[in-house]
């Protein structure tokens, strides 16, 4: 788990500010959950066989003896929000995001931390497939208004309980005879979650993988129409797609359609290992990670005690999209500079230095100083540092005059101002050093 220090949130603050933009736009409330929540909410919503419950979660119990967790992800907890607080009376669908800090104890590596944030879009309440469409466009969209090309959509439908256990068992009997040509992992996964081999990365899993039955061949025909109708509102929305029938996700909640937006820009600096449930240290290839990912999780309201409800959303990680945002040259914008850096020399200056900065502070000034200091080179060496556009010099003798210098840090050109006017006469100034610099061409 990292500190985040001013430089990193400039990113931070950058995406929530496109995911709150976009939240907007398409009518998201905004939701924050607590970050620890009774355990079972993640054991009976995420499910107990998956990597996020079995091996992933930071639990604690309570003096109490209750047991807790610490959110591993925000769908879970904003079902159990949605039904605690009676928001199927709302009018539906619901649209919830949030801007939220998620933990997994995972082996850190690029891309996959401890502790790291999640933006997420919920529509609740919808049963139609459009409300699918529309939880990639929004999750398109922010991707989209930080700059990130080179995307790929994935998507698959991952059937109903209907028609999964029908493929599962197609598919246990496909691999049951080959399993000794799979990692030891998977081989676990075999008897608990056997559809979590499907995106396992070791070679000689691919290689079982090649022949297996797939999902899209055994669906139900509701199933098959729903995804029908998903790819076609894709189509119509000029999404591009790419049907990826191996695509399962991580989390139990997730029927029929569900999604990951991948970067075809390798993270800089980033390797996968292939089999890291096993230890291999062998990197296998450039990372290529999931910016993020969603579906449909109409169960899991049941899971937690509510009627069946239509839901569907998406997360987007910040971290992989800092990454990625990074690896395509894109910044988010520097910090303003100071417009006015306040100097004081001498006693009384130095005594009524604050009361100045307080009032140009009113102002909406942005204004900075260096009240402990008293040399006028080392105060002017931070205004240049800082990149303030005038410097304001209070002296003894402006004190008793009361007037005060102020000093372009452009041309160095002085002038001595009365304090009745140093405001619009600032103010003044600042206009036309901006006017200037706009005319400058880069
Ligand atoms: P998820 O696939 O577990 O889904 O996570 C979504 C995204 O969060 C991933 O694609 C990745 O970008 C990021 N992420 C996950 N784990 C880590 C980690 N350890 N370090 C850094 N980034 C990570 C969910 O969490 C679902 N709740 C998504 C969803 C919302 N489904 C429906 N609604």
């Amino acid at each position: 788990m990292h500190d985040l220090l001013a430089e990193d949130l400039r990113w931070y603050e950058m995406i929530e500010r496109a995911a709150a933009t976009l939240a907007d736009a398409y009518g998201f409330g905004r939701i924050e959950t607590p970050a620890l929540e009774a355990e079972e909410v993640f054991t009976r919503g995420v499910g107990l066989s998956t990597d996020i419950v079995e091996k992933e979660m930071y639990t604690l119990r309570t003096r109490g003896g209750d047991r807790l967790a610490l959110r591993p992800e925000g769908t879970a907890p904003i079902v159990r929000a949605y039904l605690q607080h009676g928001m199927r009376n709302w009018p539906q669908p619901v649209r919830l995001w949030y801007f939220s800090r998620m933990f997994r104890h995972e082996r850190p590596q690029a891309g996959r931390l401890r502790q790291f944030w999640q933006a997420g879009f919920e529509i609740i309440g919808e049963d139609d497939v459009v409300a699918d469409a529309e939880s990639v466009l929004v999750t398109m969209a922010t991707l989209d208004a930080l700059g990130l090309k080179d995307l790929s959509l994935q998507v698959n439908s991952i059937g109903c309980s209907q028609c999964r256990p029908l493929y599962r068992k197609a598919f246990v009997a496909y691999l049951r005879p080959r399993q000794g040509g799979m990692c030891g992992n998977c081989r676990k996964r075999l008897k608990a979650n056997p559809l979590r081999t499907l995106d396992c990365k070791d070679e000689r899993c691919q290689r079982v993988l090649q022949g297996a039955p797939e999902f899209i061949d055994h669906l139900c025909e509701p199933c098959r129409v729903n995804l029908r109708m998903f790819l076609e509102f894709l189509e119509e929305l000029q999404i591009p797609y790419l049907l990826n029938s191996r695509l399962v996700r991580g989390l139990d909640y997730y029927s029929r359609t569900v999604f990951e937006i991948w970067s075809e820009q390798p993270a800089s600096g980033a390797e996968e290992h292939g089999a890291d449930e096993e230890g291999s240290k062998e990197p296998v290839r450039v990372l290529q990670q999931a910016l993020a990912a969603g579906g449909r999780y109409d169960t899991l309201f049941r899971a937690l005690g509510g009627k069946p409800t239509g839901a569907v959303g998406s997360a987007l990680g910040v971290e992989r999209i800092i990454a990625a945002m990074r690896a395509a040259d894109i910044h988010p914008p520097e910090p303003a500079a100071p417009q006015v850096f306040l100097v004081q020399l001498g006693e009384q200056a130095k005594r009524k230095a604050p009361a100045l900065f307080e009032e140009l502070r009113r102002e909406k000034f942005r204004i900075r100083a260096s009240f402990g200091r008293d040399s006028i080179k080392s105060q002017l060496r931070i205004a240049d540092k800082l990149g303030a556009t005038y410097v304001l010099i209070l002296g003894q003798k402006e004190v008793s005059d009361d007037t005060v210098i102020l000093r372009s840090m452009a041309s160095g050109a002085q002038e001595t101002v009365k304090r009745g006017s140093l405001i619009p006469i600032l103010r003044n100034r600042l206009q036309k050093a901006e006017q200037r610099s706009q005319r400058i061409p880069r």
